[in-house]
């Protein structure tokens, strides 16, 4: 027995040096920690269980039979995180380069298989030089299976990619398939391909950073949700985001109680929203002022900043907020802004995470640009997103609600569940100004004094229909509230809804715009 502990304990040793003790010095100089260091960070202390620790690639080309290092790149196995369990796979840039081969693969996709049939979140923490060159073709296979697994998982488990090092080339596409990205500064790039062939191709001077960067991907391209300073902050907002989502799409989100009583009244709300309709006002401070002990993880924060989502509680509940924001753009949706809502709203409705919607919309962004680009096409995404949404939807409009962004932003006639109103909303076809201009042209260019004319107008319009009364008589406001009571409101209703069943038809699947 004894030579077999001994045997057992140099093998274990061997696997924990990954590439060796040079390329982990390497990794540590470039300010990364290694793969196990981050699953260690990552998850409970003691927690983890590895599995084919031992697993070898079968590569016999350029030399690389006599290249073999236990766990081939990839470090796999199970955890919890806050008691929870979770399935991890960590790509080890200290053995060739975190590069995925056969062997590698079907690692990942066991324990994706494992995820998925137990009902746990996975997270990919990716470091790698993409397909192991020698490996060729059978490499591109191992990638190919992992990306039917994530589109299996999609909606069942939630997925969670955090890039710390390089991801490029076609590797990209697992991540991008997955819930949320994750990235950290400096250290993080994804492209399908670098600057070096890009200035072949295009010559076109770009660096790396300002390519495929975090800040770029959480700014410019929404293909990353967050940019965190490093690698532990990246692993602490993953750790977050699953704080607010539950395991799976079978489980709701657990409740974390709170001191924060449910009937908080706040009188500043009844000051945040300025009379002259024109003024803009920060949406998140109404989210900080509303939700439990003020605290919102918002996704996005950088991209598209026009829409405002994140994660809150109210009550103890876990929530997905969607919020137009009055000071960017005037909060108006445009394409940036519709597909990152739709995006968010359909992670929510997959794992049952209510959505509080809070609208202060004068619309959709006019522009040539923005039709050129499909506006009609993106912003029917935001629209089909809350249409085919089931999970509890209380909406709450602030001011504007204007046109068809107004029937789009989680209105009655689309499943709101409850939709309440502030005494300063505005629910119209239109903006007063506009409405004016279009219905009394013929008798504001008559008019003696058209300036007057024009006021007189305006104020009959805005007496009739910018105000939530029409609405709240139609029955498609169900109540309208002080903003002092906002807390205590959206509580009561999402309590209300908690046990909400609905469903949409039995269809193999819908047809998003895309
Ligand atoms: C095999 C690889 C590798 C790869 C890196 N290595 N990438 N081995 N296959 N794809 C090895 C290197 O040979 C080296 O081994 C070690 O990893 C570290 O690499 P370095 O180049 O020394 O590190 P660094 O200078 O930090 O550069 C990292 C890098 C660079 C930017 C990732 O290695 C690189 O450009 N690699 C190729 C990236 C690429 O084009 N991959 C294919 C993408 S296409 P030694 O033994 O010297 O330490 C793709 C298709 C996926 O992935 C398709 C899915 C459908």
């Amino acid at each position: 027995m004894k030579n077999h502990i001994a045997q057992f304990t140099e093998l274990n040793e061997q696997a924990e040096q990954g590439g060796g003790k040079e390329r982990i010095q390497k990794q540590h100089d470039a300010g990364k920690m290694t793969a196990r260091e981050r699953i260690a960070f990552l998850l409970d202390d003691h927690s983890f269980t590895e599995i084919d620790k031992f697993v070898t690639h079968n590569c016999a080309d350029f030399g690389m039979q006599d290249k073999k290092v236990l766990g081939d790149g990839v470090v796999t196995g199970f955890g919890s995180i806050d008691g929870r369990k979770v399935f991890v796979f960590a790509q080890d840039f200290t053995a060739f380069g975190g590069s995925l081969g056969e062997a590698y693969a079907r690692k990942i996709c066991k324990i994706m298989d494992l995820a998925a049939k137990n009902g746990c979140p996975v997270i990919g923490l990716n470091d790698s030089g993409g397909a192991r060159i020698q490996e060729g073709v059978v490499s591109l296979a191992g990638y190919a299976e992992i990306f039917q697994r994530n589109v299996m998982s999609s909606g069942v488990v939630p997925q969670f990619s955090v890039i710390l090092g390089p991801c490029a080339g076609g590797a990209v596409y697992s991540p991008a398939m997955t819930d949320f990205i994750v990235m950290a500064q400096k250290t993080a790039h994804m492209f399908i391909t670098g600057p070096e062939v890009i200035k072949t191709v295009t010559h076109e001077d770009v660096t790396k950073e300002e390519l495929g960067g975090a800040d770029s991907h959480a700014s410019k391209s929404g293909v990353a949700h967050f940019a965190a300073a490093d690698e532990k902050q990246a692993l602490n907002v993953i750790k977050e985001l699953f704080s607010f989502s539950p395991s799976n799409n079978c489980e709701k989100p657990p409740v974390v109680s709170t001191a924060d009583p449910i009937d908080r009244a706040d009188a500043s709300l009844d000051d945040l929203v300025p009379d002259n309709p024109n003024k803009p006002y920060d949406i998140k401070d109404l989210i900080h002022k509303v939700v439990d002990d003020g605290y919102f993880l918002e996704v996005h924060e950088k991209y598209a900043q026009n829409i405002v989502v994140g994660f809150a509680r109210f009550g103890g509940q876990s929530v997905g907020i969607v919020a137009n924001q009055p000071s960017f753009l005037a909060g108006c949706l445009d394409i940036d802004a519709s597909i990152k809502g739709a995006r968010f709203v359909r992670y929510c409705d997959s794992f049952n995470i209510p959505i509080v919607t809070l609208v202060d919309v004068p619309g959709f962004l006019p522009g040539v640009n923005q039709e050129e680009r499909g506006i009609i096409l993106h912003g029917a995404k935001l629209l089909y997103a809350f249409c085919e949404a089931t999970v509890p939807k209380v909406t709450l409009i602030t001011r504007k609600a204007y046109g068809g962004a107004y029937d789009v932003m989680s209105s009655k006639h689309i499943r709101g569940d409850i939709n309440m109103a502030y005494p300063t909303a505005e629910i119209a076809v239109m903006g007063p100004d506009g409405a004016v201009n279009i219905i009394f042209r013929k008798e504001l260019a008559e008019a003696k004094d058209p300036v007057k004319r024009k006021d007189e107008l305006v104020a009959e319009y805005r007496e009739k229909f910018a105000n939530p009364y029409k609405a709240a008589s139609l029955g498609y406001i169900d109540e309208v509230i002080l903003p002092r009571q906002t807390r205590q409101k959206i509580i009561t209703s999402l309590r209300l809804l908690e046990n909400k069943v609905d469903q949409n038809p039995k269809k193999k699947h819908g047809n998003i715009p895309l």
